[in-house]
């Protein structure tokens, strides 16, 4: 019996956990909305889809798929330079935006899980503190 219940408590320990996770995530996807709102959308536009050539796209980018802390240190510190961008060549330069580390968390987020990117990453301000410039 006693078996069982330790099994059954650890179960629900497990699923609050997970559950506590999610509600996390989707706090800070939105308040990441409102970062984006202010200070990306010029850019990247409404539909994260940039401008080709110019502004690289964030829906759908494999750059950011592909490079999550260089994307984080791109959003925390600026960015300058060729990258290439599903295929596209971008030589241009991002500055740095002044954010808050948890701000920084919350629109990496956003940016995430946002115009259908399905990411299975859920970055923490811990993260972001970790990150240093090259
Ligand atoms: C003034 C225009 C501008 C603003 C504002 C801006 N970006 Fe960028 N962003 C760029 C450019 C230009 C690049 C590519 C820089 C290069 O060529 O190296 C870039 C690159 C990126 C990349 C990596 C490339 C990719 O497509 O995955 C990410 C991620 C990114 N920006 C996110 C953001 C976020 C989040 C914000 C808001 C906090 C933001 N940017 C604000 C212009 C901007």
């Amino acid at each position: 019996m006693k078996v069982i219940i330790s099994i059954f408590l650890a179960i629900n320990i497990v699923s609050l956990s997970v559950f506590i996770q999610k509600k996390e995530l989707m706090q800070s996807i939105e308040r990441g909305k409102s970062v984006y709102d202010d200070f990306c959308i010029q850019c990247h536009l409404h539909n994260g889809k940039g401008v080709e050539g110019i502004y690289p796209p964030l829906a759908n980018s494999d750059y950011l798929t592909k490079n999550i802390d260089k994307s984080i240190r791109a959003v925390k510190f600026g960015m300058k330079g060729p990258i290439v961008v599903n295929g596209i060549k971008y030589d241009n330069v991002m500055a740095n935006q002044d954010l808050l580390n948890e701000e920084v968390a919350d629109v990496m987020n956003y940016i995430l899980h946002s115009w259908g990117n399905k990411s299975k990453e859920y970055i923490t301000t811990k993260r972001v503190d970790s990150i240093r410039i090259k």
